[in-house]
């Protein structure tokens, strides 16, 4: 049909016509919220360049899953900060780590009402900032596997629901797989974060994470942004070894992706909306540039017409808030 006789106007005239015919839904089961859990008691912590967000000891943390749970938000990762940080990053597979504690406490408290993720990564936990064990100054890939399989042992005894590797490692996913079924953890799943590229997008969360490189940068192990094909591959590689949901990280530079993972593998998918797209979006509010729940909305409706079906983000609470009061 051809103007006059099509005049797409004509269903966008009123909010409850534009209702009728709105394609994506944003939902509040869609919104996953990170959480920074630090050593400490009563501890609460801003993070400057991330307003709204702070590091939070594991009593402020189990508030905190209260008040997501409360709000209908189904999940939260949490990201750990350990008491002391050495090569080998080995208070990442400490039972009585930030991580393990605020998992077993959130647990007890809230059940099966909440959905608990955790990052397994090894870079908040070792003292140059790298995601793995180096060997000759870079990261070496094997010997970190073990590694990563031992914190997300640790995790899953605590009671992950989900463990979710971010290292970019090849092979962690098959290895993790591995050991949790070794110890009858079969039922934990891993979302992995299968197409991670190496993003200036990240800068606010070293902040938050304490997880700066303290030399080099991470593209020895994190994907080019150049790459969708080899996007593609990573995704599939993840899927092989047991992912059970896969995950494009940053979101909205990389929506493409998110549209050809969904397509191509049909897994639930996940975007996380990083630490730098969220602090964009802070910082010019701030200025009075843009206004902000408005782009919030339009942002996390884009990365779900896209095709995600998890989205990490750090506007999950005032999202959740806004699809409430609707
Ligand atoms: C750890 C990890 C990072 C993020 C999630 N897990 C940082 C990095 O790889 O440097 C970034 C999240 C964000 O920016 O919000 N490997």
């Amino acid at each position: 049909m051809e103007f006059p006789a099509y005049r797409p106007r004509r269903m966008r005239r009123t909010e409850t016509l534009r209702r009728l015919v709105r394609e994506t839904r944003l939902s509040v089961d869609n919104l996953i919220l990170p959480l920074f859990v630090v050593p400490g008691k009563g501890v609460e912590k801003p993070v400057a360049s991330m307003p709204g967000v702070a590091q939070m000891s594991v009593d402020r943390t189990v508030e905190e899953c209260r008040q997501v749970r409360d709000l209908g938000i189904p999940a939260v990762i949490l990201f750990g900060l350990p008491e002391k940080k050495d090569a080998t990053g080995s208070h990442a597979y400490r039972d009585d780590g930030p991580v393990p504690r605020a998992v077993r406490e959130i647990k007890q408290a809230l059940g099966n009402d909440l959905v608990v993720i955790t990052d397994v990564c090894l870079c908040e936990y070792t003292d140059h900032g790298h995601c793995g064990v180096l060997a000759e100054g870079e990261v070496d890939n094997d010997a970190t596997l073990d590694l990563l399989a031992k914190e997300a042992l640790t995790h899953a005894r605590a009671g992950a629901d989900i463990v979710a590797p971010s290292d970019m490692m090849d092979g962690r996913v098959n290895a993790i797989r591995e050991t949790l079924d070794e110890e009858g953890l079969d039922q934990v799943a891993i979302l992995s974060y299968a197409a991670k590229f190496a993003s200036g997008f990240y800068g606010p969360f070293r902040e938050a994470a304490d997880s700066t490189p303290q030399f080099g940068d991470r593209r020895g192990y994190q994907m080019d942004p150049a790459n969708a094909e080899e996007a593609l591959r990573e995704v599939e590689l993840d899927i092989n070894e047991g992912a059970d949901l896969v995950m494009v990280k940053p979101a909205l530079p990389y929506l493409d992706l998110v549209r050809r993972v969904k397509e191509q593998f049909g897994y639930p998918t996940a975007a996380y909306q990083v630490s730098g797209e969220y602090a964009m979006i802070k910082a010019a509010a701030q200025n009075g540039w843009l206004d902000e729940s408005r782009v919030m909305m339009e942002t996390l409706t884009a990365i779900r017409r896209a095709g995600a079906d998890l989205i990490l983000t750090y506007f999950a609470k005032d999202a959740a808030r806004a699809l409430n009061g609707r």
